[in-house]
């Protein structure tokens, strides 16, 4: 039985990805930081990973801890390993969204949040995951995967702060598959479009427009589903479809525009 650890996983995109790995045959180790409404926008919440966690009994354990603390996410894969014995996919879905104004007016609070979640939190999990896949029993079948954001190839208007941290997750994958070349264990990002979450919602809440309007840069003409991401990171988690996949990012945003 593979063993996977996912961040941001009690909704949306992370969520999905916990609830898709199951299907796919693995225990999961579902992390969040249930900030609630300790947050500039409402959080996944305790409640919220509960429910991830009751959807697949035995197979989805909780746990709670934040990403921008580094030894709250190596106990977290420790967790993982005592209680299955391997580790084998690590999925960084956690993300925030700062920004809403120009940068020169943005404070610099925007950056240090986008940059300690989006980039310093991907850097994190793949410093606690990837020693424990190199020691596993499967090293050729281990798979990390970061989600960014066509914020990691495009200058999205009003959000530079997450720009900047989505341009620096995918340059961490880049770097980490190279150092990883020749072990078989591969990194990969997914750049998902926009998909009917709660961070939809917060973005057309900054721009202030509907998530309608958002969607229209999408050649697919509507959002996607959170299961839909999520099938194309399981397939970067998977050993076989995952391992021609290295260092680069797969688009699964039904055409950006
Ligand atoms: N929804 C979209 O349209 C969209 C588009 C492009 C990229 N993304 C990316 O997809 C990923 C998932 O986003 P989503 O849309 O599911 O958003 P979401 O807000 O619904 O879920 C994000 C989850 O991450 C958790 N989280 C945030 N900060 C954390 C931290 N410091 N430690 C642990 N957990 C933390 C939240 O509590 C939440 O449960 C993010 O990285 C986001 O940037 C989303």
């Amino acid at each position: 039985m593979r063993v996977a650890v996912v961040t941001g996983a009690a909704r949306g995109i992370g969520a999905a990805t916990v609830r898709r790995l199951v299907a796919d045959g693995c225990h999961v180790l579902a992390v969040d930081w249930c900030a609630g409404a300790d947050a500039p926008y409402p959080q996944g919440t305790e409640a919220d990973l509960a429910s991830v966690v009751s959807s697949a009994p035995g197979q989805v354990i909780g746990h709670v801890a934040d990403v921008r603390n580094i030894a709250a996410i190596r106990a977290a894969t420790d967790r993982a390993i005592q209680t299955w014995g391997r580790l084998d996919v690590a999925v960084a879905a956690a993300g925030i969204l700062t920004g809403g104004t120009s940068l020169w007016d943005a404070p610099a609070s925007d950056l240090a949040l986008a940059w300690s979640v989006n980039a310093a939190g991907v850097w994190h999990l793949a410093a606690a995951a990837v020693p424990a896949m190199l020691a596993g029993p499967d090293p050729a079948g281990c798979r990390f995967v970061a989600v960014v954001s066509a914020a990691d190839h495009t200058g999205l208007f009003h959000l530079a702060a997450y720009n900047a941290s989505k341009h620096a997750a995918l340059g961490i994958v880049r770097g980490l598959a190279a150092d990883l070349a020749g072990t078989g264990v591969t990194a990969s990002a997914v750049s998902p479009g926009s998909t009917r979450t709660a961070m939809l919602d917060r973005t057309a809440e900054l721009y202030g427009v509907t998530t309608d309007e958002l969607v229209a840069h999408q050649l697919l003409a509507r959002p996607l589903a959170p299961e839909e991401v999520a099938a194309s990171i399981a397939h970067c988690c998977s050993p076989l479809g995952g391992a021609a996949l290295n260092g680069g990012v797969v688009r699964a945003d039904g055409g950006f525009r």
